[in-house]
């Protein structure tokens, strides 16, 4: 089939790929002329595993390519829209999805199938769907619309596009619904992963499946409070409870806090939408209050930690991206306790498998205190402590003797702490 993707981010380029790989014909679209230029070279402008290669495959077999005009996106009659709606004072920011829409009325030819990928405010499709009829019955253009949400990760995208737990199609119609059944049939073969609701359903059930896995986190951060008041462990804990088939053992990880560029915004979203239905505050906002607890709780471990004279004290911090297996530092709660610690310590010494340290550099509001390392020992060596602030890999396994006599405040979790035992390393962890 032939698809054009507008928007060539995370979401709309992992899309993009992925559908060329199942034999489509793909034309990916960016505002972007430089990244369309890097694109068209095979140069993917993050870190997504899998996804380079899958990029330049696809280049060479002719069934991805690129463009920033429009007009070229908008010859092929299934167009899937996955532009960014970044947060803007507690709202996703449509300015970038609106111009998009207007680009394919402008451009699409009749009978043109729109599906929405970008996650938007609650009622959006909705709204966008009359605004089509209307321009339908004056143009004869019969655009149509259907919401397919995505439920990627970054880190596995790949691999979650093409192993989906459910493919959600939204729409109001049949014909719309048969053309993604037919897109989607070779991701559906085994086990019928496709469920089929309204638009505004699949628009909710985006923002839900967010708000569930956050709510997971938040719960499990708090019970962490208890479990360290009551000097249990919470790694028992929640292999204990995520033995229940009904609680899972997924996503029950005590840590820091969660970030990214999708749960805080569409927790914030979901706030603002039921202010606008005037419905109480549950759930939804202290799971959002409780994940800014939780920051200040660790950063209050450190610094409470009396280890010797903040102002003497050097610190390393292993792990800057928001999760580990990207390069995204968006609402990274590993720079959120940076900004906060430093101040308060005589230095900061950074070190991540992946990040960009130029972008790092950027949000830390110039603080002159911060040194960068490209190996995580050395990042160590003159340090009197060491903060596990992501989960890489490669920090699951370390050398004794090069972490001997530092204290670690483990953000993650990382370790079974028979470990640290064993090492007689002074460990400050989370639930512990
Ligand atoms: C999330 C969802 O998991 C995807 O299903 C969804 O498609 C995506 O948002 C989106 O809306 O586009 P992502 O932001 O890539 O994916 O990251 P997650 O793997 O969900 O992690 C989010 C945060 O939760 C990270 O900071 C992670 O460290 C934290 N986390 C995760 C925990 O603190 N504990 C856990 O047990 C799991």
């Amino acid at each position: 089939m032939k698809i054009s993707i507008i928007g060539s981010g995370y979401v709309g380029l992992v899309t993009g790929a992925c559908l060329a790989e199942l034999g489509n014909q793909v034309t990916c679209l960016d505002k972007n002329s430089k990244k369309i230029f890097n694109l068209m070279n095979g140069e993917v402008p993050f870190y997504e595993p899998q996804l380079a290669n899958l990029v330049k495959n696809n280049i060479a077999s002719r069934n991805l390519s690129f463009t920033n005009q429009y007009k070229d996106a908008c010859k092929n009659k299934i167009i899937f829209v996955c532009v960014d709606t970044p947060d803007k004072e507690g709202k996703p920011n449509l300015k970038n999805f609106n111009s998009c829409i207007r680009s394919i009325l402008k451009h699409g030819k009749p009978n043109t199938l729109i599906v929405t990928k970008s996650t938007i405010p609650l009622g959006t499709n909705v709204k966008i769907e009359a605004m089509f009829s209307k321009y339908n019955s004056r143009n004869d253009t019969n655009f149509k619309l259907a919401s397919n949400p995505e439920f990627l990760k970054e880190g596995s995208a790949v691999q979650d596009f093409f192993k989906p737990d459910r493919i959600i199609i939204g729409t109001n119609e049949k014909s719309s619904e048969n053309i993604l059944r037919k897109i989607y049939a070779p991701l559906s073969r085994n086990k019928n992963k496709i469920i089929n609701m309204s638009l505004s359903s699949a628009e909710l059930t985006k923002y839900a499946a967010n708000a569930f896995l956050a709510t997971k986190i938040s719960f499990i951060n708090e019970i962490s409070h208890l479990s360290e008041k009551t000097n249990s462990n919470i790694h028992d804990i929640r292999k204990g409870i995520g033995s229940d088939p009904r609680i899972g053992s997924n996503f029950i990880y005590a840590g820091i806090g969660f970030g990214g560029s999708c749960f805080p915004k569409d927790l914030k979203a979901l706030k603002n939408s039921k202010k606008k239905f005037n419905l109480p505050e549950g759930i939804i906002e202290k799971t959002i209050s409780n994940n800014e607890i939780q920051l200040n709780h660790f950063y209050k471990k450190i610094i409470n930690a009396k280890l010797i004279n903040a102002k003497k004290h050097r610190i390393a911090i292993w792990g800057l991206t928001f999760k580990p297996e990207t390069d995204d530092l968006r609402e990274s709660v590993s720079l959120k306790l940076i900004n906060l610690l430093a101040s308060k310590v005589h230095s900061l010494h950074l070190y991540d498998p992946m990040a960009d340290y130029k972008e790092v550099a950027n949000e830390l509001r110039g603080a002159k205190n911060i040194i960068f390392y490209d190996d995580k020992y050395k990042a160590a060596k003159e340090c009197h402590s060491i903060v596990l602030a992501t989960e890489w890999k490669e920090f699951w396994e370390l050398k004794a003797a090069l972490i001997k006599g530092k204290t670690i405040f483990d953000g993650r979790n990382i370790y079974d702490h028979e470990y640290y035992k064993k090492h007689q390393v002074n460990v400050i962890g989370i639930g512990l």
